[in-house]
């Protein structure tokens, strides 16, 4: 079973975007080390960045018509704007969940807000690549 590990807009700067926000480790690195956590659990991963709302929308649909076992999803920046995500959240099969390198709330109020959350099991948030490996985790528990 294929766990999908969707990235948002500007996560492939990762390394050198932000790093007193977002650290120092890039994105090549959180997949190799979400692929070895879920093959501790038997899963195959599928994981993809895009800067562009409707992809993620057509990756959601894609996990679901290729019978994902769930998706880690972060939607960076579109987490708090978009309700096409939110919606397609809602409309799949697979169960989706949010994670976050930063913790949104300690952030600008207009961080306070997910959209996607609202369609999410669970949340997992402000431990930069451990938030991934958590998500994991609780993924392959479901
Ligand atoms: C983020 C938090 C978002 O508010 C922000 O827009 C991002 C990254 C995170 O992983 O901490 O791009 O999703």
């Amino acid at each position: 079973t294929t766990l999908f590990i969707l990235n948002g807009p500007n996560l492939n700067l990762l390394g050198t975007r932000e790093p007193e926000i977002y650290g120092t480790t890039t994105l090549a690195e959180i997949e190799a080390a979400c692929i070895a956590k879920a093959r501790e659990h038997g899963l195959r991963v599928d994981f993809r960045q895009t800067n562009h709302e409707g992809t993620l929308v057509d990756w959601l649909h894609e996990a679901h018509a290729g019978g994902a076992k769930a998706v880690i999803i972060n939607a960076a920046a579109y987490t708090h704007t978009s309700i096409a995500l939110l919606d397609a959240a809602k409309a799949i099969t697979p169960p989706v969940i949010e994670v976050h390198l930063s913790d949104p709330q300690t952030r600008a109020d207009f961080r306070h807000r997910s959209f996607i959350g609202q369609a999410a099991d669970q949340c997992f948030k402000g431990k930069g690549l451990a938030s991934y490996l958590e998500a994991i985790d609780a993924a392959a528990a479901l």
